[in-house]
């Protein structure tokens, strides 16, 4: 496996990173996640442009000249995934320097990135998934996408423990996303999903999921769903780059509905589908 690090393609296992990154030591970085159809990277502009944000609000400044685009598009080709279904990381940390906790002077990001293959969850797309609600143990600057994701870990972790595809996120009584993807839950047949606070990460999927209800006439509501009201959805969802359109059809122990995905989702889904084969086509 071909990785990239501080601007050299290297074999994986010849990637060298300092015990003293702060990464390692603090967590001290962002990183993003892009899916690539087939060498198409799917947003990219939107998720370099969270990267940069996410970047700014750490107060690292931005890797001279990484450009993000070409190297996730170098990693594909190196690896034999250009025509592939996969995913690009990318992570930039503050940098290696001895451990304090104020930033040190002088410091050169470290960045890093891989390219994996993907397999499309095509069955958990057709029967749908479980997810369950936990408390949301994280700080208050979701908007930022930090390397910092043990609450994520954890919740992740009792979600797969409980059978459970996703944790859902409960703050204040409000169901306001997943562990690593956004939710929304269909009530009077409504979509309801949590606006864009500092409480959230402002999902690329999301965004562009909500696009394709403005285009489809299917009505949203940027207002989280009460904890409490879950249990009046008919449907629910999941959007993330790994996760497209996720039918959810059993939260907690409550299945919604017949237990099948419900026909707004399908719709959404199907959107979604057929919209990644647009982009694929327009290349
Ligand atoms: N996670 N919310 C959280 C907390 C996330 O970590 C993610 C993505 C999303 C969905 O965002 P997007 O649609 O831009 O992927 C929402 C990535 C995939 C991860 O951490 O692996």
């Amino acid at each position: 496996m071909t990785v990239y690090l501080n601007g050299q393609f290297l074999p994986k296992q010849e990637a060298r990173i300092s015990p003293d990154d702060r990464a390692f030591l603090f967590a001290d970085g962002a990183y993003e996640v892009v899916r690539a159809y087939r060498g198409h990277l799917f947003r990219a502009k939107e998720h370099w442009d969270r990267f940069d944000y996410s970047l700014k609000a750490l107060r690292i400044p931005p890797p001279a000249s990484a450009d993000f685009s070409a190297i996730a598009s170098e990693l594909l080709k190196r690896n034999t995934l250009a025509d592939a279904e996969a995913t690009v990381y990318l992570q930039v940390s503050r940098g290696a320097a001895p451990r304090k906790h104020a930033f040190p002077a002088d410091m050169t990001p470290t960045v890093y990135a891989f390219a994996a293959p993907f397999t499309n969850p095509v069955e958990k797309w057709a029967s749908g998934v479980k997810v369950i609600t936990l408390p949301d143990q994280r700080w208050a600057r979701c908007d930022i996408k930090s390397v910092s994701l043990l609450p994520n870990v954890l919740a992740n972790q009792q979600a797969q423990e409980a059978g459970a595809h996703e944790a859902v996120l409960v703050r204040d009584g409000y169901a306001m996303e997943g562990s690593l993807s956004n939710f929304a839950a269909v009530l009077d047949g409504v979509v309801h999903t949590a606006p864009r606070t500092n409480y959230i990460l402002p999902g690329i999927s999301r965004l562009v999921a909500l696009g394709l209800c403005s285009a489809l006439g299917i009505p949203v509501k940027e207002f989280p769903v009460a904890e409490a009201d879950l249990k009046c959805a008919t449907e629910a969802m999941l959007f993330g780059t790994t996760n497209e359109v996720m039918p959810v059809v059993q939260i907690n122990d409550r299945k919604l509905g017949d237990g099948q995905p419900g026909p707004l989702t399908r719709k959404l889904q199907q959107a979604f589908r057929n919209y990644v084969e647009e982009c694929q086509r327009r290349g």
